[in-house]
């Protein structure tokens, strides 16, 4: 792996008040030199969301939102926050087009709506894909993918402020993780096709799904991916620390 590794750290709804204190060892880590290879960004909910701004307040620790409305600004949308009340926080990043919003219902045309707004406000976007077990087995991974970036980036031309997460659905929060050698073939694959559509020479492309502290040894290897997005094992400090530690060392 080269350059920057980015560790996302995606809450999802977990977490009170208390847990944000787990986060005072990560904080202490991320001054050492070492970590300077790691770029942290916590993505609680948005319950959290200022107590992470002012506890991570001048450290390189980022704060992101895991889901931000169509609208830019404001509107009668009752449960709803929009990513100019993000940015308003202090946060930086929203996680998009994540699968647990794709199965609540969000289609790759809303998700090209929130990604054009979220940009419009200053935010830096997750993007999140990936197909299905269903998908996988018929060979139509590549396809579903193709699918998901080109319409949810129609017309998206600032890449800069974008970054891209591979997410197998089957593969979030169930312990399963592609071999090796077919995730590093398939992130050859997402390479080549976002470069195609979206026109960019390097694209930041992460991996989520099932990341523990056992199987970062192994997909550290794969010098195609750029970081990754880790869910479950994020929540526990010690071993959002170990995952870390062991891919940069
Ligand atoms: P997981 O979740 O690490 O618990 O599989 C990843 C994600 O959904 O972003």
């Amino acid at each position: 792996m080269t350059n920057k590794l980015y560790f996302i750290a995606n809450w999802k709804m977990f977490g009170n008040l208390k847990s944000v204190n787990s986060i005072d060892n990560v904080k202490k880590l991320s001054k050492k030199k070492d970590f300077s290879k790691a770029k942290i960004i916590y993505c609680p909910p948005y319950t959290l969301l200022q107590e992470f701004v002012k506890k991570t307040k001048n450290t390189k620790i980022k704060i992101g939102a895991q889901n931000s409305h169509d609208e830019i600004d404001k509107g009668p949308f009752t449960g709803s926050i929009s990513p100019k009340m993000i940015k308003n926080l202090g946060a930086d990043y929203v996680i998009l087009g994540h699968s647990e919003n794709r199965e609540n219902g969000e289609n790759n045309f809303m998700i090209n709506k929130k990604i054009k707004s979220a940009l419009k406000a200053k935010l830096k976007i997750v993007f999140c894909f990936g197909e299905k077990l269903q998908e996988r087995k018929k060979k139509k991974s590549n396809l579903i993918i193709k699918k998901q970036i080109s319409h949810s980036l129609s017309k998206v031309s600032n890449f800069k402020n974008l970054i891209f997460a591979y997410e197998p659905v089957w593969s979030i929060g169930t312990g399963k993780v592609l071999k090796i050698e077919d995730l590093k073939k398939q992130f050859i694959d997402i390479k080549f096709i976002i470069k195609k559509i979206c026109k960019i020479k390097e694209p930041k492309v992460l991996y989520g799904g099932s990341v523990n502290t056992s199987n970062i040894e192994n997909l550290k290897k794969i010098k195609e991916i750029n970081g990754f997005l880790i869910g479950g094992a994020s929540q526990n400090s010690k071993k959002f620390i170990d995952i870390i530690k062991k891919t940069i060392n």
